[in-house]
């Protein structure tokens, strides 16, 4: 009798402790895929801007422009011509933006019942699109893409260059 429950009663342990360790192994399981999981979202995370956005200027590359450097070279190094098409400057041909035809635009946009900001001129247009671009979005484009902190790269000089020679762009049609 003895010897006949013994080997019944070591199955039945047997197999409580093959479920248990079953079920560790599930859950051991489990928990191995749900600590991958959000490793996954976060490098999608990262990735995503990179994917979407398009064109990201670096304010950490970009220098201090003075105004002393052909107006060319300002474009190019503050990463204008990565986001805008701009007439006479050869490399310029980024589309994020709109083409920069300010001589023509600028006062459409002042003239734009839904204009919110502060400038009067078209000289105070072109600055403030530069310095605080959200002042006024150009309809059709995006909000927080061009970078807010050209006020930091930019001296007064090259900002007039800037603001000079794009005035002088009338639009093409
Ligand atoms: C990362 C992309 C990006 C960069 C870099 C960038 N811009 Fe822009 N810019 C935009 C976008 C997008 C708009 C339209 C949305 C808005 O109005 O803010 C815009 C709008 C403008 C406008 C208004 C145009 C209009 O027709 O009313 C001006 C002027 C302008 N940018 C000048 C510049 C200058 C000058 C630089 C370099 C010093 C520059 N941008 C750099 C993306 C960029």
């Amino acid at each position: 009798m003895a010897a006949n429950k013994k080997p019944g009663q070591w199955n039945k342990e047997t197999i409580i402790i093959v479920g248990l360790m079953c079920l560790v192994f599930l859950w051991t399981l489990n928990r191995v895929e749900m600590e991958n999981k959000p490793q996954e979202e976060t490098t999608e995370k990262i990735e995503k801007p990179e994917t979407k956005a398009t064109q990201k200027v670096e304010k950490a590359l970009v220098p201090l422009a003075t105004g002393k450097e052909p107006i060319d070279k300002i474009f190019v190094q503050s990463g204008c011509t990565a986001c805008h098409t701009i007439p006479g400057i050869r490399v310029a041909k980024g589309r994020e933006g709109p083409k920069l035809e300010l001589g023509t635009t600028a006062r459409r946009r002042l003239a734009d019942p839904n204009y919110r900001g502060k400038a009067n001129t078209d000289w105070e247009y072109v600055q403030e699109s530069i310095l605080n671009p959200s002042a006024y979005i150009v309809q059709g484009y995006p909000d927080h893409v061009m970078p807010r902190w050209y006020g930091q790269k930019l001296t007064a000089g090259a900002l007039d260059k800037i603001i000079t020679y794009l005035l002088k762009i009338e639009e093409v049609p």
